[in-house]
């Protein structure tokens, strides 16, 4: 049977003033409030906002609290894992880097079968698991672009942290302890992830890592190539050899974080800026959105079971394609029709409104293998910046990634070869289905999830939205901005309703009991299938309010926590 893990993304969203905004409050926005940061831990909340309060800027803020996380939330994400970044800037330009893992240079298609037969625990735990990292690079590349601090100022409060240690939170113990038998495999993760007694981390714990403050610190001295060309490569590529991975000291050296064309939809007025593939988080979030636009949900209302059976079969739809279509579009062709307006109409067309739909196969859009995404663009524009939005989710993969710690370093490494298809047909940890269009290749990056997402109206930045939780993270970023845009509801608001999720296979709804019954009784009826969940994903949002200033939420189910400058 394969092992259940919990998902680890995590969002951040950040927005905030720039440094001269911060010297004259009220005078931009008419508000004393200077920014908002939402995160999944008060500690990385707080590195953001004081980021912002000694002069950095949002892009600056979100660096430090994704940095902050990796110490205080390292079984999500961290340096050993990659993210996505979402750049809006008040000059109008929006940049998207892509810090995703990347496969190393002797990965193969067949690398995790073994006599024709697939190897799922080869791509999740230990030495074959690890893309190459690829966090740091995006990180260091977004701040020298569009940051006002240097790595250090962002870098030095976390170090802090890992080195005075921090009290470990019910999700910390929770994570912690589903992952001791697989951490316990590694004698390097078994001495900063376990106690003395083979146990996990508990609640309230001070858990202190040493190793990863030197880390940290070395980065802060040294600069990125500590990590990419120094030290913490030298140690990587040994562990590596010693314990039957390919990852290698080139491999990291050749790591680049790319810079790619945003994904753009426009839905009931508002423009929707996403992310690109490899994810497939901005191409499914549009796609189920321009479907969506075929039916007057607002009118419907948001506690409707037609509304939800529209939502849900919208989903379906989208989740054949995904599986069918996406891939890393440096080495695949990914068709831009999959975010068309007229195929969204075509598919709009299939949904019956009374009964769950039977969807056997993807679809194909427009001008398929003519109309593709882009290669990534090296090139973009620096302006001055007077105010910034950046939506970032990063990830490690499954709780702990690989479990692997590079000895001597506290840096957990990821567990992202997992992302893509080791067979067709195969589901991977979070149950997905791939194709060829994901295979692993050398030097190619696995299909995420991963949706960090910024709204604009007229123009301007009103909403953002992220979430962690595997395909979940679709399911979720639509939700959050169905119930923005059509029911007016604001992050407070839109993070304390239900979630629900389907993707394709398994065929089933997964939901939250706490849809209530009507909900529950409605989809049945219509002939859906349904899990019923306690409660699942982890979303952080943003949102301009009327008044000029922001309002933030972290997700209550995993402790977020937003704040207010
Ligand atoms: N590792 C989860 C995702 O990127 O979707």
């Amino acid at each position: 049977m394969r092992r259940r893990q919990f998902l680890k993304t995590l969002p951040v969203m950040v927005s905030g003033l720039s440094l001269a905004e911060a010297f004259h409050p009220g005078q931009v926005f008419g508000a004393t409030m200077h920014g908002v940061a939402a995160t999944v831990h008060p500690l990385a909340t707080k590195v953001a906002l004081d980021t912002l309060k000694q002069g950095g800027n949002a892009v600056d803020a979100a660096i430090a609290a994704g940095l902050m996380l990796g110490v205080v939330d390292g079984f999500n994400s961290g340096i050993g894992g990659g993210c996505f970044m979402v750049i809006r800037r008040a000059s109008g330009e929006m940049t998207i880097i892509d810090g995703r893992e990347m496969a190393p240079g002797t990965a193969t298609r067949d690398m995790y079968l073994k006599e024709g037969k697939p190897m799922p625990d080869w791509s999740q735990t230990g030495a074959l698991a690890p893309g190459v990292p690829g966090e740091l690079a995006a990180f260091d590349f977004a701040q020298k672009q569009f940051g006002r601090l240097k790595l250090a100022d962002v870098i030095l409060p976390a170090a802090e942290i890992a080195s005075k240690g921090f009290r470990v939170t019910p999700e910390y113990a929770s994570r912690s302890a589903s992952a001791v038998k697989a951490l316990a495999k590694f004698p390097s993760s078994r001495k900063v992830f376990l106690k003395p007694d083979g146990g996990g981390w508990k609640l309230g714990d001070m858990l202190k890592q040493k190793d990863l403050a030197s880390t940290y610190r070395a980065i802060a001295k040294e600069g990125v190539d500590w990590f990419y060309r120094g030290e913490f490569a030298r140690l990587t590529g040994q562990w590596m050899k010693e314990n039957g991975g390919i990852m290698t000291v080139e491999d990291l050296a050749n790591y680049q974080a790319k810079v790619r064309e945003p994904l753009r939809t426009k839905y009931r007025g508002h423009e929707i800026i996403g992310m690109p593939p490899p994810s497939s988080g901005g191409v499914h979030v549009a796609q189920i959105l321009n479907i969506l636009e075929h039916f007057d949900l607002a009118n419907l209302g948001p506690n409707s079971v037609e509304t939800y059976h529209l939502i849900i079969e919208a989903m379906k739809l989208a989740f054949a394609d995904r599986a069918w279509w996406l891939g890393d579009p440096d080495f695949v062709s990914v068709p831009r029709g999959l975010v068309s307006k007229t195929y969204a109409q075509e598919l709009a067309g299939r949904i019956d409104r009374n009964r769950a739909g039977n969807v056997t196969s993807y679809s194909t859009p427009p001008d398929a293998t003519t109309d593709i995404f882009g290669k990534h663009t090296t090139h973009f524009t620096v302006a001055d910046a007077e105010g910034n939005w950046v939506a970032c989710t990063a990830t490690i993969n499954t709780t702990f990634g690989s479990k692997v710690v590079v000895p001597g370093t506290g840096v957990v490494l990821n567990n992202q070869m997992d992302d893509f298809s080791i067979q067709p047909g195969v589901p991977n940890a979070f149950g997905l289905l791939g194709n060829e269009a994901n295979a692993v290749a050398a030097g190619k990056r696995p299909l995420s999830s991963m949706s960090p997402t910024i709204v604009l109206k007229d123009g301007q930045p009103v909403f953002s939205i992220g979430a962690a939780g595997g395909p979940t993270i679709i399911s979720q970023a639509v939700m959050g901005l169905i119930r923005y845009i059509d029911f007016g509801m604001m992050p407070q608001r839109i993070l304390q309703e239900a979630n629900v999720h389907h993707q394709l296979r398994p065929d089933e709804v997964k939901i939250e009991a706490k849809i209530g019954e009507t909900i529950i009784a409605g989809l049945k009826e219509r002939g859906h299938k349904l899990k019923q969940m306690s409660s699942f994903g982890a979303c952080q949002a943003i949102a301009r309010t009327e008044s000029g200033g922001f309002q933030g939420m972290g997700d209550p189910r995993v402790h977020g926590k937003a704040e207010v400058l």
